[in-house]
């Protein structure tokens, strides 16, 4: 019936009219590219814009949709898109945090909460899930994924999918849109929008599964990727967009460019703009973001032959379908609802929510002799340009946030002692001595609060502070925007002015914590040397402070795990859990032996390995145990762990599964997550954590690229993290 109603609308429609549907200027203040459109409001009028994004305010939403509405021959309503990362108002950690929980329902309850707010403030399409794989963390945007497990970033897509779109009848959900389609996370060297080079394999087994996954779920769009893939900008890619996703997949949705990424294939070298825009059209592109390449060219391109009127039909349905789907014919401002916007935003419980997720988030990379959680008591010596920061609280693509909501952590930790014990707070250094660098991160209106006296008054000033402590909280890292669009970097060390300040208050002798802000793993061999206590709480959000303070001083015991790898130096990049074996591999666990797959300088290991986090207490498992030691074609065997709090207080762990294929026709990855759990043990608990292991999830792209099962051994690891586990083995039987 939608599609019967789609076709007749086109009866109506002139050429101009249907390129129009297919173009998507952008209007809002978030300028992520080189070029911006005019006179926005003239084309709408004339039936020239399909849409608009990045809008906030159900006030300026309405007015533009009145436009469409009423001033243009037609009256099709604009889709209003955006991007809602992590969160609208009420902002949530950062994906790669919000991955870190491995809390599904949780996952999926911050994507609904985000559809509800946007939806009340006019917004019904979000540029989200991001789901590209992730391995190498100099690329800055690893911080809007969920790492670099195809496993769990497929279960977090389905699970966002679910979040944002319900069944997308009710005016609070809103659709999604899958991004960035595809290998985006693979740009070379870690540098954005760099080229991506890639077998099909290793496209099918380990990259492709997240998007397919969101597909599956019933995403309405798909973004495409900046990158190329095989020699071909994806933007042009038919093979990408028509082949995989429409034939393979049988994507129904509409697919939309990114920023600019009709006209960039000229720098790609694909030719010019109208070369470009009719590849892009043929490829399967529907909508143009920014670039107008649709608008300007498609028409002669139709002309010339160059493309067919059926092309440009079958782009403009599918853009009338998403707005059908959404009901925006029968109420352009379904979304429009200024009651709904001042009461379903930044509410109380949202916010409760918010503060919950992040705790959750924040990864315990090292607790020696228990320092945390800290005691209410005595004095605690707050230090670092992050302590005092409202502004870098909510990381990156926090569009719709207002970031002078966020407390800061040196206002938590004083409302969290009270009168028990007495913060005290230096900024110790700035986040950069360079200010160029500041100037480079200092973007949509967030800064860095740069202290412009010299390094050693602020340095010597946190020092005199440092001396009054018992303890030293030293709250340091990255600022928002130094992870995230065109944030890559070649050194991802914590920046040296405050490693000099870190060096500082260590050698007062006092204990240390680090808290640590950060959109990406980062090197700290230092750190983990001479720190007794690392935080990772990521960026948090709008109530990234609240936790910290909770977490700190132990009203929640931490229970984040690592989704991505920290390497012990850039050198080690990529580094994954989930690598092949070689002829040579390492000899034992971190031996050097010559003639061997090493490096003469580290260990093969990374410094944290995925699936890793600490708790205040500790957990002991115990050797797996399976149903049977033989899997048959159509059986299945459960693999069962009994897993015990040993220590004192009360956690949640993930309790992780992984297997391992011995021999292939194609060579097998190490060890592949394969299922996981997270129990919640009281102190001295144990429960037994069961996983079901049936033959399609041993199978894979065999030799001839057909996907199935080959028979033979298997391991199966059960653990806490990806290297402490404990193995048993089965075999797969013909
Ligand atoms: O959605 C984003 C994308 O992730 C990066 N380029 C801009 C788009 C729209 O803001």
């Amino acid at each position: 019936r939608i599609e019967y109603r789609a076709d007749s609308i086109m009866k109506l429609m002139t050429l101009e009219e249907k390129i129009g549907q297919l173009n998507l200027p952008g209007a809002g203040d978030f300028v992520t590219g080189q070029a911006q459109n005019s006179d926005i409001g003239g084309k709408v009028k004339q039936g020239l814009v399909g849409g608009l994004f990045n809008i906030k305010s159900v006030a300026k939403i309405k007015a533009m949709q009145k436009v469409a509405v009423e001033q243009s021959r037609l009256h099709i309503p604009l889709i209003f898109g955006m991007d809602v990362i992590h969160g609208y108002e009420t902002t949530f950690p950062i994906p790669l945090a919000l991955s870190s929980t491995w809390n599904l329902p949780m996952i999926e309850k911050t994507a609904r909460i985000a559809a509800i707010e946007a939806s009340a403030d006019g917004i019904c399409w979000t540029f989200s899930p991001m789901v590209d794989i992730a391995r190498d963390p100099r690329w800055g945007r690893i911080a809007e994924g969920s790492g670099e497990d195809p496993y769990l970033g497929s279960l977090i897509a389905k699970a966002m999918v679910k979040g944002y779109q319900g069944d997308l009848s009710h005016n609070n959900n809103i659709m999604a849109c899958v991004k960035h389609y595809a290998l985006y996370g693979a740009a070379e060297a870690g540098r954005d929008y760099n080229t991506v080079d890639m077998s099909k394999r290793r496209m099918y087994e380990d990259y492709l599964p997240p998007y397919k996954a969101a597909i599956d779920a019933g995403c309405g769009s798909v973004m495409v990727s900046f990158n190329e893939i095989d020699g071909i900008p994806a933007t042009g890619n038919k093979w990408l967009l028509t082949d995989v996703l429409r034939k393979q997949w049988g994507f129904k949705g509409f697919v939309v460019t990114d920023y600019t990424g009709i006209s960039e294939m000229t720098a790609h070298g694909m030719g010019d703009l109208q070369t470009v825009s009719a590849l892009a059209l043929k490829a399967g592109v529907n909508m143009d973001m920014v670039s107008e390449g649709f608008l300007k060219t498609l028409k002669q391109s139709l002309r010339e032959g160059k493309i067919t009127q059926k092309e440009i039909d079958d782009a403009c349905k599918s853009v009338l379908i998403a707005k059908l789907k959404l009901g925006l014919f029968e109420d352009p401002y379904k979304y429009c609802n200024e009651n709904r916007a001042k009461t379903e935003i930044f509410t109380p419980e949202n916010l409760n929510f918010a503060r919950k997720t992040a705790a959750e988030s924040f990864v315990l990379l090292k607790n020696q002799n228990n320092l945390l959680p800290l005691k209410k008591n005595g004095t605690i010596a707050l230090i670092g340009p992050l302590a005092n920061n409202r502004e870098n609280m909510c990381g990156t693509w926090s569009v719709a946030a207002d970031f002078s909501k966020p407390a800061t952590l040196y206002e938590t930790m004083k409302a969290a002692v009270g009168d028990k014990a007495k913060i005290v707070y230096a900024q110790g250094s700035n986040i950069f001595a360079d200010e160029e660098m500041e100037k480079r991160v200092s973007v949509f209106g967030k800064t860095t609060n740069r202290d412009n006296r010299p390094a050693k008054e602020i340095l010597d000033e946190a020092l005199k502070v440092a001396a009054q402590a018992d303890v030293i909280v030293a709250a340091v890292g990255e600022s928002s925007e130094m992870s995230g669009e065109c944030a890559s970097r070649s050194d991802i060390s914590i920046p040296d002015t405050q490693k000099e300040l870190l060096r500082a208050l260590a050698q007062t002798g006092k204990p240390v914590v680090l808290v640590l802000f950060t959109g990406r793993p980062l090197t700290l061999g230092w750190e983990n040397e001479n720190i007794p206590a690392i935080l990772n709480v990521w960026f948090g959000g709008t109530m990234a402070a609240d936790a910290i303070s909770d977490v700190l001083f132990g009203d929640v015991n931490p229970s984040g795990k690592l989704t991505a790898t920290f390497p012990r130096n850039v050198g080690q990049i990529p580094i994954y859990y989930a690598h092949k074996p070689t002829g040579r591999p390492e000899h034992e666990e971190d031996q050097f032996e010559k003639f061997r797959s090493v490096y003469l300088d580290v260990p093969n290991s990374p410094l944290y390995p995925f699936g890793y986090g600490l708790s205040y207490t500790s957990f002991d498992y115990s050797t797996p145990v399976l149903s049977s030691s033989k899997l048959h074609a159509n059986g299945s065997i459960t693999v069962s762990c009994q897993v015990t709090n040993t220590g004192k207080k009360d956690g949640a762990e993930v309790v992780q599964m992984y297997l391992h294929d011995l021999a292939g026709s194609v060579t097998r990855p190490v060890k592949e997550l394969k299922g996981f759990e997270k129990i919640f043990l009281k102190a001295g608990e144990t429960k037994t954590v069961s996983f079901i292991i049936k033959p399609q999830m041993l199978a894979f792209y065999r030799a001839d690229m057909t996907f199935g099962t080959e028979p033979g051994e298997f391991e199966v690891y059960v653990g806490g993290n990806s290297r402490d586990v404990k193995k048993t083995m089965f075999s797969l039987e013909q």
